[in-house]
């Protein structure tokens, strides 16, 4: 949440900035600043609203700058919460991310002694902060900022006499980019992307002061230490359009190639980490949204394919619960990597002696340093906040890793392995059909653009892609929609459905088959109209008002072809009410708040 860059170098600063911040804008929309040094002053810009609506021309060149764009916590989106906020001298300017626990005291006792605040927002009081404890070395007086405030924060502050820039964070995502004669700082790599593919992941402690030409980086002991180069594998284009309106549909479509690219030696040779230290006799799923999702149709996969038992936690919820006696595997999802619930429930599991295994799409990413094990899905930057292709891969891990389990525990034949793994090959050109489908499916959601409320249902393990199909409409269509297991509709929701309200049924031919053609029947006849994306049967298209029917799939492996359906429903529903798709109203693309 919050997308932060800086940069210190020779370039025109107001298009590494802009440009920078545009390609962070999934992380929060409510306001847009900027911070320039410009001849020992400190140029400030800030808008309530969207990157766009700041003035580009007039941000002066400079050879440092910060910019900053929110998704509002602490303080509603106006030009005063606006980041970057300044201290009352005007040497120190500071963007934030994340939520600093204690800075009503903190803002008290600074008021007292005669700062005045500008904004309703937690972060600034880091800025305050800063000039109080400067006594003319700002590195020290950073360093003492940071043992006095309390949260998650990533913190990147700019200073009038000279070309540094300070940093830190804890719990939330810094990335120093490496350049030459330059160097940059992002809370997120597809922001440096166009300068460099070199970078260092800063650390929680980690303090680290940036000038063009060197980096200097300290550690929660206040040493000065080294953290390691590394490599960006994503390409800038995986990081922009390429043509198609939105993010979220060249994400959709980029589907079968995430499969291809995250099955792509793992199916011959699953070396990742050592499996036969694990044998568990339970596995956890934790994670939030669309992540949970596809923890919960990994329950299915383990419990048909490895026959472990399984339980699905939302992140957020886990802490609560009682521990159990036993001691699962957890396996925590978690496209960013940087949720902040899901890093907590990390923690948990670890601290309750649970082994843990992160599955994630963020080189680096704060979840991988919380775990025993971590897998990385091979999605490329997903910038639409709507996941779509990171859902799919995280399920393609599920599946590898099922296999793999299964075969450990004798569950599961070699031949047996063989099939699934032929079938996870053949996935990517089942999805690439049904996304030459595109207008077809856009077709159908003409009805659907009307409605006010919409039904999912499913049954067994596309039971959580009804779940799925659910949120990414609510998110994106701003229709209110609802996930159920097709059987629970008599037992209450039924009292919702007339001629308005449409059901998408999903129908597979599973041992379940049977029950939900009995479901939709039930369904049409109190009038609602009944979508069904499934397998082609004669029934169905009698039954139903529409249907789409996916490509010949054995029925665990369905979940993933009738999710690209759902997320095509979605995205052209959406598309008909004119939303803004890639940056649906209140949301943020990683949530670190919790
Ligand atoms: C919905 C969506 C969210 C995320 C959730 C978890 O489309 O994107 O529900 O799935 O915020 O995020 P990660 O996977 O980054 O932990």
């Amino acid at each position: 949440m919050c997308g932060i860059v800086g940069y210190t170098g020779p370039k025109n600063i107001r298009d590494v900035l802009i440009d920078g911040l545009k390609r962070l804008d999934y992380r929060g929309y409510d306001s847009a600043g900027v911070g320039v040094r410009k001849e020992d002053e400190i140029y400030l810009q800030k808008k309530k609203g969207r990157i766009e609506d700041l003035s580009k021309e007039d941000i002066p060149e400079g050879k440092a700058g910060i910019g900053h764009t929110r998704w509002a916590t602490h303080g509603k989106p106006s030009d005063e919460n606006a980041h970057p906020f300044v201290d009352c001298r005007g040497e120190i300017a500071i963007v934030h991310n994340g939520i600093i626990d204690n800075f009503n005291s903190i803002k008290d006792e600074l008021i007292d002694k005669g700062h005045e605040f500008s904004s309703e927002t937690d972060s600034e009081v880091i800025v305050h902060l800063l000039e109080e404890n400067n006594d003319g070395d700002l590195l020290e007086a950073f360093k003492k900022t940071v043992t006095k405030i309390s949260g998650s924060y990533a913190i990147l502050a700019l200073r009038r006499d000279s070309s540094e820039l300070l940093v830190t964070r804890n719990q939330s995502p810094m990335v120093v980019g490496i350049g030459e004669d330059e160097n940059l700082v992002a809370s997120d790599a597809p922001a440096l992307l166009e300068h460099t593919k070199n970078v260092k992941y800063l650390q929680d402690g980690d303090i680290a002061r940036i000038t063009g030409d060197e980096i200097d980086i300290w550690n929660e002991d206040d040493q000065l230490i080294e953290r390691k180069t590394k490599k960006i594998e994503w390409d800038l284009e995986d990081a922009e359009k390429g043509g198609y309106e939105h993010f979220m549909l060249k994400e959709i479509f980029e589907q079968p190639k995430a499969i291809h690219e995250s099955i792509l030696g793992r199916l011959t040779n699953f070396d990742e980490f050592d499996l036969s230290k694990y044998d568990p006799n339970a596995i956890q799923f934790i994670a939030c949204g669309t992540s949970a999702h596809a923890g919960f149709v990994g329950k299915y996969i383990f419990e048909k394919i490895a026959k472990i038992p399984c339980t699905l936690e939302f992140s957020s919820e886990y802490r609560h619960s009682s521990p159990s006696e036993s001691y699962p595997l957890t396996i925590l999802l978690s496209q960013s990597g940087e949720t902040l619930d899901t890093m907590a429930a990390a923690r948990e599991a670890n601290q309750r002696g649970n082994d843990t295994l992160a599955i994630t799409n963020v080189l680096d990413s704060s979840i991988t340093r919380e775990v025993d094990e971590v897998m990385y899905t091979q999605a490329g930057p997903e910038i639409g906040v709507a996941a779509t292709k990171t859902f799919t891969t995280q399920v393609v891990m599920l599946y590898l890793l099922a296999i793999e389990m299964g075969i450990k525990r004798n569950v599961l034949s070699k031949d047996q392995a063989d099939k699934y793994r032929d079938e996870l090959r053949r996935l990517p050109r089942k999805v690439e059909s049904i996304l030459n489908d595109k207008e077809k499916i856009r077709d159908m959601t003409e009805s659907l653009a009307k409605a006010e409320d919409i039904f999912f249902v499913g049954r067994n393990i596309n039971y959580p892609v009804a779940l799925e199909g659910a949120l990414k409409l609510k998110e994106i269509a701003y229709i209110h929609a609802a996930g159920y297991p097709a059987g629970e509709l008599k037992h209450g929701p039924f009292a919702l459905l007339t001629e308005n309200t449409p059901v998408i049924a999903i129908a597979v031919k599973d041992e379940t088959f049977d029950k939900m053609l009995g479901n939709i029947g039930e369904i049409a006849a109190r009038d609602s109209p009944v979508i069904v994306v499934g397998d082609k049967d004669k029934e169905l298209e009698k039954l139903a008002d529409d249907a789409y029917f996916i490509p010949d799939v054995p029925p665990l492996f369905s979940p993933l072809l009738v999710n690209v359906v759902l997320q095509l429903i979605s995205y052209y529903t959406a598309y008909r009410l004119d939303r803004d798709i890639d940056k649906p109203r209140n949301l943020a693309k990683s949530v670190t708040v919790e």
